[in-house]
C-alpha cells in the first residue's frame, strides 16, 4: 500500500492500524536494518548484554523507523524521536505534521506496532510460555477485583487471564505514557479471554472508563496482545510486516 493511502485511511476514520514482526531473521537481514538506526540507538543496541535481545533490538526499531517512513514520507533514517518524561517514544513535530500517534512492544521473538492519529495509543504483547507466578505477581500489582476474577478461573485458564490481564494494563499505561508511575492497582480491567477486553473503571470511575477503547488480540499462537486508546475505534487493521519485501 502506497504511503499516502495509509495516511488516507488513517485521516478519514476512526482507524488504527497494528502491524506484527517477527523479530527472529537472518543475519544478513538485520546488517541492512541497522544501517537505519541512529548512532544513538546503534549504541543501545551494543550495551545489550545478549546477542539475542541486541538483534531483536535492532529489527524492532528499524521496523518502527521504516513504517514511521511509509506514513510521513520522509526516510526512516532522517527520522527523529522526542521522549516523553516516563520514556514514551514520538515523532519530532518537525517530522510529523499530520500528527500521527504511535507505540510499540515486544516480547519473545515478536514486535508489535499501533500507528493512529491525534490520539494517544498504547499497545502491549507477551509471550504466554513464559514461566511466571501469575496468582503472585496479580496479587502484588492487579487490583483486588482482577485477582478474585483470576483466582476464579479453573487453574488451567489462570496463566492466560494473568497475560490478558497484563497486557491490557500496560496497553492502557502505556497510552498514558506514564508506564508503571500509574500503578496498576488504580483501574480495572476484565481478564476474560471469552468477552470483549474493556476498562471496567478508572480510580473507582466507570464513566471515565467508558471514554477508552481497550482490544486484545492474537497475533500469532503463543502470543496475546492489547491495544488502548482514548479515541473510540471503528476499525483495527491488522498486517504482519514482511521482512522480504523490504529487504528486496
Ligand atoms: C513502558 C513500560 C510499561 C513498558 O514495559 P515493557 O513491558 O518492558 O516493554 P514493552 O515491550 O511493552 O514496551 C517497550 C516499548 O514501549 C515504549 N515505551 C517506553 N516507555 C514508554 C512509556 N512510558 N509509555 C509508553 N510507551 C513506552 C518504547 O518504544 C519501548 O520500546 P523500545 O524502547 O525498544 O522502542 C515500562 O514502564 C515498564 O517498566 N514495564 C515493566 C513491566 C512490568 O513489570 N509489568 C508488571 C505487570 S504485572
Amino acid at each position: 500500500m502506497a504511503s499516502c493511502e495509509l495516511m488516507d485511511t488513517l485521516l478519514n476514520q476512526s482507524t488504527v492500524h497494528v502491524w506484527f514482526c517477527d523479530l527472529e531473521i537472518a543475519e544478513p537481514q538485520i546488517a541492512s536494518y541497522a544501517k537505519l538506526l541512529s548512532a544513538d540507538e546503534l549504541a543501545r543496541a551494543q550495551r545489550f548484554h545478549f546477542n539475542h535481545d541486541k538483534r531483536r533490538f535492532i529489527v524492532a526499531r528499524a521496523v518502527l523507523r521504516a513504517l514511521l517512513s511509509h506514513y510521513c514520507q520522509l526516510s526512516a533514517k532522517a527520522l527523529d524521536f522526542n521522549y516523553a518524561v516516563h520514556g514514551k517514544p514520538s515523532l519530532q513535530v518537525q517530522h510529523n505534521p499530520n500528527d500521527l500517534t504511535f507505540n510499540i512492544a515486544h516480547s519473545h521473538e515478536l514486535s508489535v506496532y499501533a500507528f493512529a492519529q491525534h490520539h494517544a495509543i498504547g499497545i502491549d504483547v507477551e509471550y504466554l510460555l513464559r514461566k511466571v507466578d501469575c496468582l503472585a505477581l496479580a496479587k502484588r500489582f492487579f487490583a483486588a477485583q482482577e485477582y478474585q476474577q483470576l483466582v476464579a478461573l479453573p487453574a488451567d485458564q489462570q496463566q492466560r487471564g494473568f497475560f490478558n490481564g497484563w497486557t491490557r494494563k500496560e496497553a492502557f499505561i502505556k497510552a498514558l505514557g506514564d508506564g508503571l508511575f500509574f500503578s496498576l492497582d488504580r483501574f480495572v480491567v476484565d481478564l476474560s479471554s471469552d468477552q470483549p477486553a474493556k476498562i471496567i473503571s478508572i480510580e473507582g470511575d466507570k464513566q471515565k472508563a467508558q471514554t477508552w477503547s481497550l482490544s486484545a488480540f492474537t497475533p500469532q499462537a503463543n502470543y496475546v496482545g492489547a491495544l488502548a486508546s482514548n479515541m473510540e475505534i471503528a476499525t483495527i487493521k491488522y498486517q504482519r510486516w514482511n521482512h522480504d519485501q523490504f529487504n528486496r
